[in-house]
Formats: structure tokens, C-alpha cells, sequence
């Protein structure tokens, strides 16, 4: 009999927006390929999502299903993964109220991927308390299951280093083995750029390519994509390291072998960036056909795709109160009434 206990992963996305190719690089292909090995759990995070639009829950509530579809439309399969609603889950706000004293505000200020967003997000002096304290609630999101693993991108590995600190610290003060610490699991190809050619694609950064893009907008997107700015001239050579054009053959192509030899000609000059956007349109359009028509298929029954948050929900809300009672009883604070 197989003895080994099967490793748990937790991750999620705020319900801002529909998925990109970004997410699936950084974190849905990874779980997909899980499914088979692993117990995980997939929360779609309203909660975080509300830290910073609080004036737009509607925006937020909007996009609990698109998020959703997105899941379903590239594999996650609800029969095998718990797909629930982060703010159904009120185990979760408690967790965070006690993690909150064991971490310093000093310590939450200097969190890079928090400090990048406040600046993308324009805050300036206005950041939202709620904003700043998200990465202890996705503590308590990751340890409320037990999670080993949470497959993410590079962005979020602070998070996970502040989840191991929590960990840590409760387990030392309330002097037993209570929470476990989990792991990132961040892909080899941590970061897609944005079709602009920065660093990260992000819907807020208006540069991203959605999974549910038709194939004309496909096509618009590519035809506007970032390229080597110095090669204006076919036979000029042309660099290949950090033009995002070759970055998302290397993501997404699985003719490895044509994609290298495309990169050496274009290295050599005489291969024309259309002659590469063309390529690159076709694996992405191979890669999205099935994706787009699995969600179409499945978007007109919102009854079935409510009926899986429902379940998952549930299951959810099991698993994160025994964590509670557990966190409550360690602390000392199981009363008897
Ligand atoms: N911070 C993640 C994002 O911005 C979403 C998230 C919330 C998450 N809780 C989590 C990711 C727990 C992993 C684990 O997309």
C-alpha cells in the first residue's frame, strides 16, 4: 500500500480580471500537471482582491466566474481540485488576526512585491491597511491547509518567506508543531513579459494576452508586440535575449528545434520580425483554439459553475476550521464554552 502521504498545493488569483498567459506561465500549468500527484487547492481570492478595490466590488464579483472558466477552460478538473471562494472561508480572516502579531509592521513595509504595487497602483501616502497586511492573510490562505507547495511566480516568493517566518514563529512561541511551512514551486520560465516588453504582464499594465483572446485580437496583439528595437532592417542581426517575441516561442512552441534555428537566423540578420510574429501567432493560436472553446462551452451554465465554488467551498471550510481549532487550542484560547 502506498504509505506516502500526498503532498498538498494551495494557490490562487485575485478576481480582478480574466486570466492571461502570464497566469498560466506562472501558475497554471503547474497545476494542471499537480493534479495527478497532489491534493490542490485553488482559491479565487475576493478577499485580497477587495484590499484594493473596495470601491469595486462589482468588478470583483464580476469576475469570481470568468476566473473560474478560466480554470476549467485549461484543465483544472473540479473532480480532483477544490476550487473555493476565499471570503466564504471566514476561518481564514481569523487565522490572519492572530498571525498579525507575530509580524512586525517594519517587517510588512519592506515587502518588495507589496512596495512595486504601491507604486504601480499610484497609493502614494493613501495605501489601503487592508492592502498592506494581504501577504499574512495569504499566510493564513497557505497554512489554513496545510499546504506543502504553492505554485507561483517569482512575485510572490516573498510572500511565501513571510508565510515560512509566521510559521516559524508560531510554532516556537506556542512551543508545538501547529503549522507546517510550505514551499514555493516557481516554474523555470518564473516571468512572462508583457507584449510592451516589460517585465511583467499584468491586466493593470494594460500589456497582456488574455486565455479567453479571440484570434483577432490574438493577431492585433502580436502585430503591436516589442521587439529588438535596433533591428529596423531585415539583414540587420537581431537580438534574441530579452525580446519577449522569443521568449513566448520558448514558453509556448513545442518545436523547440524550429524555434532554434528561427532564433540563429534572426541572430544572423535576414529573418524578418513578421516572419516571427507570424510563427509565434500560430503556436499561441494552436495553444488558445481548445482553451477558448472549452469556455464558451461551459459559460452559459452558471448553475454548474456556482454548484463548483459551492462544493469546493465546503470542503474548503472543513479543512481550514480543524487548522483553526488546532491554532486556537496552541494559543490557548479553546475556552470551554
Ligand atoms: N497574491 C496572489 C495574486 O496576487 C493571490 C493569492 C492569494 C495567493 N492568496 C494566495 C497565491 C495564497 C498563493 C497562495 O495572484
Amino acid at each position: 500500500m502506498d504509505t506516502q502521504r500526498q503532498r498538498i498545493a494551495l494557490t490562487g488569483d485575485r478576481p480582478t480580471g480574466k486570466l492571461h498567459l502570464g497566469h498560466y506561465i506562472g501558475s497554471l500549468k503547474q497545476r494542471v500537471d499537480l493534479q495527478t500527484s497532489a491534493d490542490v487547492l485553488i482559491m479565487i481570492a475576493d478577499g485580497q482582491a477587495l484590499t484594493d478595490h473596495a470601491d469595486r466590488p462589482e468588478t470583483v464579483r464580476a469576475h469570481i466566474l470568468e476566473v473560474l472558466l478560466d480554470y476549467l477552460a485549461v484543465g483544472l478538473d473540479p473532480n480532483s481540485t477544490t476550487i473555493f471562494i476565499q471570503s466564504k472561508v471566514s476561518a481564514l480572516t481569523e487565522l490572519t488576526s492572530y498571525y498579525l502579531n507575530l509580524i512586525t509592521w517594519n517587517r510588512l513595509k519592506h515587502n518588495p512585491t507589496v512596495k512595486l504595487e504601491i507604486q504601480q497602483k499610484g497609493f502614494g501616502d493613501e495605501v489601503p491597511a487592508g492592502f498592506m497586511i494581504y501577504p499574512v492573510s495569504q499566510a493564513a490562505d497557505i497554512t489554513a491547509f496545510d499546504a506543502d507547495i504553492v505554485p507561483v511566480g517569482d512575485d510572490q516568493i516573498p510572500m511565501i518567506e513571510l508565510t515560512v517566518e509566521i510559521v516559524r514563529k508560531f510554532n516556537r512561541l506556542y512551543k508545538k508543531e501547529v503549522l507546517k511551512e510550505p514551499k514555493a514551486l516557481v516554474p523555470s520560465i518564473a516571468r512572462l513579459p508583457g507584449i510592451d516588453g516589460k517585465a511583467k504582464m499584468g491586466k493593470s499594465l494594460k500589456n497582456a494576452i488574455y486565455l479567453s483572446d479571440t484570434s483577432s485580437d490574438l493577431e492585433k496583439k502580436i502585430k503591436q508586440m516589442y521587439t529588438d528595437p535596433n533591428h529596423t532592417k531585415i539583414e540587420d542581426p537581431g537580438q534574441v535575449e530579452g525580446n519577449p517575441v522569443f521568449t513566448y516561442l520558448d514558453a509556448f512552441a513545442t518545436d523547440h528545434l524550429h524555434v532554434q534555428s528561427m532564433k540563429e537566423h534572426y541572430q544572423r540578420g535576414g529573418l524578418a520580425d513578421v516572419k516571427v510574429k507570424q510563427y509565434l501567432f500560430e503556436v499561441l493560436n494552436t495553444f488558445l483554439t481548445p482553451i477558448r472553446e472549452r469556455r464558451k462551452a461551459l459559460s452559459d451554465d452558471v448553475t454548474y459553475l456556482w454548484g463548483i465554488l459551492k462544493q469546493g467551498t465546503l470542503i474548503a471550510n472543513q479543512r481550514a476550521s480543524q487548522t483553526l481549532n488546532r491554532v486556537r487550542s496552541a494559543i490557548g484560547i479553546d475556552y470551554p464554552i
